[in-house]
């Protein structure tokens, strides 16, 4: 359980580092919309700082944040009732970073499976924002005082270090400061899975856009690709159970699942016994029914920039007003001098 003496108070984060897919919806985008929509305080953020980590081209950067955060608008995020806004403009994320670097260990660090898979053999020539990357995660959650962070189920590892911190940082300066944050990792697919290899994740990094659908792609692209993902020869099982060892069949059932806002029991229910060539069209349409208006309505935001640009900026005042006085406490609790 999260400390009774925080007020409930949600923060999530997406990379502004490619299109958004359906692993991003489905995992996060639409569920951020859930907690808004019960009235707890969201807030929303665009973190280009942690984007940087790995190489990204300025023009490229500067377009996928406005994009995503029109993607974020598109599926239900209302910058009024949320706080909407991108990292690098509210500066205290940066400064609790460096707090944090100082409480994390390195070997909490290298123990990470994103570090270890995206560093690959070569960890020398990581960036050192690679490694440290988790600190500046549990920054952007804790300068919030943050107590509940909807996320895939990638992002797990990443919030048990974030209590780590919360509970080093409390202990070594003997203060109940930070809360210890709940990751909130809910429904039917919090792992979407790759389309032609139900053992990878969906990921924006895969070179193969088959692979994933992307919330820009239009109707057409996202048939194609639900028609073309890969399958096993076997028709639907009659019980959930059957899907054990069938990744794909079981991922598209997810997606199904998540999409249609039902159980997989549901959905095996309803399809039970039916070949994947009639499923996929079936699917197929539910896609387009839901994702087609997002990608609609991202392109039309997308023409109005200074809309948007005024909208992160907006944000991010209202986040400041939050993570000053959070980062001041902080400073206070360590022994900075404010003059
Ligand atoms: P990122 O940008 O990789 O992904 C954004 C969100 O999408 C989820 N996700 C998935 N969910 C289900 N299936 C998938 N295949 C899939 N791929 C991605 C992720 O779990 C995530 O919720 N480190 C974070 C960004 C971050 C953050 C934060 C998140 C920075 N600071 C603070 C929460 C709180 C990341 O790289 O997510």
């Amino acid at each position: 359980m999260s400390d009774a003496k925080f007020t409930p108070r949600v923060f999530s984060g997406i990379q502004p580092s490619g299109d958004l897919h359906l692993g991003n919806y489905l995992g996060a985008l639409k569920r951020f919309a859930d907690a808004q929509n019960q009235g707890i305080l969201s807030i929303y953020c665009m973190v280009d700082l942690h984007a940087i980590t790995v190489w990204q081209d300025p023009a490229a950067l500067t377009r996928n944040t406005r994009e995503l955060c029109a993607g974020f608008i598109a599926s239900g995020i209302d910058p009024e009732k949320s706080i909407l806004f991108n990292q690098s403009q509210v500066p205290e994320h940066a400064q609790l970073a460096w707090v944090f670097n100082c409480v994390a260990r390195m070997g909490w660090m290298g123990r990470m499976t994103q570090w270890k898979d995206k560093s690959g053999k070569n960890a020398e020539a990581a960036s050192l924002g690679l490694l440290a990357y988790p600190a500046l995660m549990a920054a952007d959650i804790l300068v919030y005082h943050a107590t509940h962070v909807p996320v895939g189920e990638d992002q797990k590892q990443h919030l048990e270090l974030t209590r780590d911190i919360a509970a080093k940082f409390n202990h070594d300066y003997g203060v109940e400061f930070f809360p210890m944050t709940e990751p909130v990792i809910e429904g039917a697919a919090t792992r979407v899975m790759n389309l032609q290899d139900g053992t990878k994740k969906m990921s924006k990094s895969d070179p193969s856009d088959k692979t994933r659908i992307n919330l820009t792609d239009d109707a057409d692209a996202i048939a194609r690709k639900i028609k073309k993902a890969k399958t096993d020869p076997d028709p639907l099982p009659e019980t959930a159970d059957g899907l054990e060892n069938r990744p794909e069949a079981r991922n598209l059932v997810n997606i199904w699942a998540a999409l249609a806002e039902t159980t997989v029991d549901d959905v095996v229910a309803q399809n039970a016994g039916k070949m994947f060539g009639y499923f996929k069209q079936d699917l197929a349409d539910l896609a387009v029914e839901k994702l087609a208006p997002i990608s609609g309505e991202m392109a039309r935001l997308m023409q109005d920039q200074a809309e948007i640009d005024r909208i992160l900026g907006r944000g991010a005042e209202r986040a400041r007003e939050i993570a000053a006085p959070i980062l001041a406490q902080t400073y206070d609790i360590v022994g900075m001098v404010r003059s």
